[in-house]
This record gives C-alpha cells, structure tokens and sequence, in this order.
C-alpha cells in the first residue's frame, strides 16, 4: 500500500511507520516537527515538513502520489494542557484535522484510518467500554477528537474512515527504533521510566480516592508495538472492504496506577517513589476496552500484552534518550 502518514515523527506514528516498512509498504510522512522528532523518521520514507493545514502543499503531494490510505496521527494530546489552552486543541485536533480530510476528500484520497482516543468516552460504570457506549468527553483534548469523529461519521458516504479509539499506549519498539521523546509528557510509564534512569525524583499519582480496589485510577495499557501492527491490518481491511469502521484498541485489561508504580518496582529493586497529590481536573476514574469488535474483523493477535514487558521497554528506551543526552 502506498500511505499517506501525518505525525510520522511523533511517538505513535513512528512505531507504525516501522511496521508498515517491515511489512513492505510505501510512507510519506507529514509533520512539522511540533512535538515531534526528526530522529525517529527513517532515511526510507518520504518526509515533508508542512503543517496539516497547508492544503497547497498536500494537495500537490496527493496528486503527485497516488495514496490508498491517509493514516492521521498528527495532533497534540495533553489533557492538562488543554484544560488550560482550549482553543490550542480544538484548532489543531479539530479544525486542522478537517481541513485535511476535506483536501483528501477533493482529490479523491477517501480511505482514513483516524488515531482518536478511549478518553471520548469519560467515566464508565461498565466493567468494560465497548463501541456502543456514549461518548462524554470530560476535557477539550477529549472533545476535539470526538467533534473530528463525528465529522468522518458524518461524511460517511464520501469517506471510508476508521477510527481507532486507543486506550493508554506504553512501551517502546524493542529493537529501541522508536519510543516515546516527549520531554512533558504527562504518561504514567514514560514519567516513571524517567524516575527509573535519574531524570526524575519520585512519580506523583494524582488521585487516591477514586472508587477503584486500591483508590487509584485504572486504565488499560497497550503496548505501542501491538498498536502498530492494528494500523496495518487495519489498512489492509479498509482497503479491501472499503468500509467505515470504528474500533476500540486495547487489551481489555484493567490496572490501577499502583499496579502499574509496583510493577516497575520489582522490575527496578523498589526505586520507584511515589507520592500522592489531588485528582486532576479532567482525569476519569476507569477506562477498560471491550476489544471484541477489532477481535471480530480485524486479523489480530497481541504480541506484547505483559505489563513488565511494557514497562521495562520503556524503561530501556529511557536509557537510550540518556545515553544520548535527548
Ligand atoms: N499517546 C497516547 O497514549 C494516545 C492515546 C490516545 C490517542 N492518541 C492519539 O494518537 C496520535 C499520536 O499521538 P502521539 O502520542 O504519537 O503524539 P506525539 O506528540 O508524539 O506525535 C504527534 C505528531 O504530530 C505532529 N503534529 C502535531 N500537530 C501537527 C500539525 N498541525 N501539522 C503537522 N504535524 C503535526 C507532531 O510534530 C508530532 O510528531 C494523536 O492524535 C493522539 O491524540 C495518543
């Protein structure tokens, strides 16, 4: 397949550019570097530097190139942030957003695979989150990707989408090709991979009080490497079947902010300090993915569902970034 691929230097999008490559397909990667790396962009692909805005550049790069799939990572994604900078994320993640489908739809690229997020769907009390359930943002980060969905919902008869609802994605390619660079990220397993390698001093949680078994909150981690090959069998599938779709990505399994700091703790010898400060405004108590839908069309098997096994790529990733003063 010849892909279309925003966001190719940020975290999630290089893992799949990795898979894409191992499996033979073609990449051009738009990005502007915002909080991406250039780093993590392979001499093998095609890269243009541009915003997802610029309709002149990435009309003439759709029409020298002829595309089967727009794969669309490119966003910001800090909850924290955006409860303080709003409109930051609903010009980029929303308005941006569209304003590249709607160049893709005018020069017939009208296949998107769409990189949303499990948070759209706030707190549940369902033991597991299905496709089904409602959407109740509890942040703007939240809410301008559910307001991009809602625009591919929408234009369902011109463009087959699908949107992928990623739960909390860990862990780093374990060749160490790709990881997470971010030096403000806000992620529980990279935070606490910098507390393994000395950048940090302790972790902080956020919240001890949730109604969850041990107060802290729960969330379903998947591994990147795993996310990365449902990008490719989900080109595949949409290319095939030309249909639009909408599937949850996760493990559909639960682990509370404790498990996750006890379980890098035996991985570390109990370096791993915490300490407790008050919930977040916008965090939600529990977020588990239903995965039966992805299970039922889409030919994948996880490969790296272990919780030591993420944290301790991450942790290895860590030490990379050191080693190399990043
Ligand atoms: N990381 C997660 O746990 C997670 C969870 C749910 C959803 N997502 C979604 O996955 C996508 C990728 O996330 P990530 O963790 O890789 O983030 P990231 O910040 O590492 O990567 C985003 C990339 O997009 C680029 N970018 C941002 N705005 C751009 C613009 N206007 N034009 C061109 N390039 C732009 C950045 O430079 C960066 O390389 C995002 O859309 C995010 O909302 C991530």
């Amino acid at each position: 397949m010849n892909i279309l691929l925003t966001g190719g230097a940020g975290y999630i999008g290089s893992n799949v550019v990795l898979s894409l490559i191992e499996k033979g397909h073609n990449i051009h990667i738009i990005d502007n570097l915002s909080t991406g790396n250039s780093e993590l962009i392979p001499p093998e692909v095609n890269f243009t530097k541009c915003n997802i805005n610029d309709v002149h550049k990435i009309e003439k790069i759709i029409n020298n190139e002829k595309f089967d799939v727009l794969m669309h990572f490119a966003g910001f994604i800090q909850v924290e942030e955006s409860v303080r900078l709003p409109a930051k994320y609903f010009e980029n993640n929303t308005e941006n957003a569209i304003k590249l489908f709607e160049t893709c739809k005018k020069n017939n690229l009208n296949k998107i695979i769409f990189s949303s997020t499990a948070s759209g769907y706030g707190s549940s009390n369902n033991d597991l989150i299905s496709e089904k359930d409602n959407l109740n943002p509890q942040n703007p980060y939240a809410e301008s990707k559910v307001k991009t969905e809602q625009y591919l919902i929408e234009n369902y008869k011109e463009i087959k989408s699908i949107i992928l609802r990623y739960f909390n994605v860990a862990g780093a390619d374990k060749l160490l090709r790709a990881g997470q660079i971010s030096k403000t990220s806000t992620h529980l397993i990279k935070i606490l991979s910098e507390v393994a390698v000395g950048k940090r001093n302790k972790i902080e949680i956020f919240g001890n009080d949730y109604n969850t078994p041990d107060g802290t909150a729960v969330r379903d981690y998947i591994h990147v490497s795993d996310l990365a090959e449902i990008h490719v069998e989900v080109a595949k599938h949409l290319v095939k079947n030309n249909e639009s779709n909408i599937f949850n990505c996760g493990y559909g399994i639960g682990f509370s902010v404790l498990d996750v700091v006890n379980a890098a703790n035996k991985l570390c010898n109990g370096a791993i300090h915490h300490k407790f400060s008050k919930r977040r405004d916008g965090d939600v108590e529990k977020l588990v993915s239903d995965i039966s839908k992805i299970k039922k069309y889409i030919n994948w098997e996880p490969k790296y569902n272990n919780l030591e096994e993420i944290i301790s790529s991450s942790i290895e990733w860590e030490k990379k970034l050191n080693e190399k003063n990043i």
